[in-house]
């Protein structure tokens, strides 16, 4: 059993940016998409780990709009462990875990929605962690769509320019009625957002750790939570 934290100061929603996989592979001299493999049985572990500490959102990158830049090859490896692990890797079913999905999904397969949408739907009234999977994901594109929505609410006169608050511009992301991300955590060394939930870490605590996503265990995991317990937020405030 791991050490339990101070239920009050616990981060309610965690961003993780899981990177790494590809040096993990390549340190064993395996290919990428081992790593990536690899990297789905780390996330399923994590998963796991998150739900008992008493964390409620998770939120992972798990494919983002760049990365249809990649090779043909690691495109289709990644989609083919999406379509083909998605159950497997989040055990919404047996772990009352809440399944979400953020991110376009027009470019992605029939097959691979209509798991997402068995999933989001079967889960709906799961009351333990909400896990997210930002999949065709950007954090411009989300900040784009939701422009899109509010010109278009603007222009069936549901809405007018002074109406739009910050409050209500949230609820148009594919985030609408989540808290925001209090901690985010991104592995594999690089300090960067990456275009990842650009308007929802405006106030979040950055965790950033050398560790590669496939090493990236509940120790690591317990060690970002309690630095994010041993910071002050002020969110703009003086001391
Ligand atoms: C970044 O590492 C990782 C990704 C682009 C893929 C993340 C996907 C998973 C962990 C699999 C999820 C699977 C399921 C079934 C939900 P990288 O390839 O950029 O690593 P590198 O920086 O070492 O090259």
């Amino acid at each position: 059993m791991g050490r339990t934290f101070d239920e009050n100061k616990l981060p309610l929603h965690v961003a993780i940016i899981m990177d790494g996989n590809g040096r993990w592979a390549k340190r064993r001299g395996l290919p990428r998409t081992a790593g990536h493999r690899e990297g789905a049985r780390t996330l399923r572990r994590l998963i796991r780990d998150l739900s008992d500490i008493g964390i409620r959102y998770a939120t992972f990158y798990t494919f983002s709009t760049e990365n249809w830049k990649r090779s043909e090859d690691e495109v289709n490896a990644l989609m083919k462990l999406l379509e083909d692990n998605l159950d497997d890797v989040v055990n919404y079913k047996d772990e009352n875990i809440r399944l979400r999905f953020i991110g376009g999904r027009e470019r992605l397969s029939e097959k691979l929605v209509k798991k997402m949408e068995n999933a989001e739907e079967n889960s709906k009234d799961h009351t333990g962690l909400t896990v997210t999977l930002a999949i065709d994901y950007g954090g411009r594109d989300d900040i784009i769509r939701a422009a899109k929505k509010a010109m278009e609410l603007c222009r069936d006169g549901e809405i007018s320019p002074k109406d739009l608050t910050e409050e209500k511009f949230s609820s148009l992301l594919s985030t609408d009625g989540y808290p925001e991300v209090d901690l985010l955590i991104r592995t594999g060394g690089e300090i960067r957002i990456s275009n990842y939930m650009n308007w929802q870490i405006s106030y979040a605590e950055m965790y950033f750790t050398d560790t590669l996503w496939c090493d990236f265990d509940r120790k690591e995991l317990e060690k970002a939570v309690e630095w994010y317990t041993s910071r002050s937020r002020r969110f703009g405030d003086a001391k």
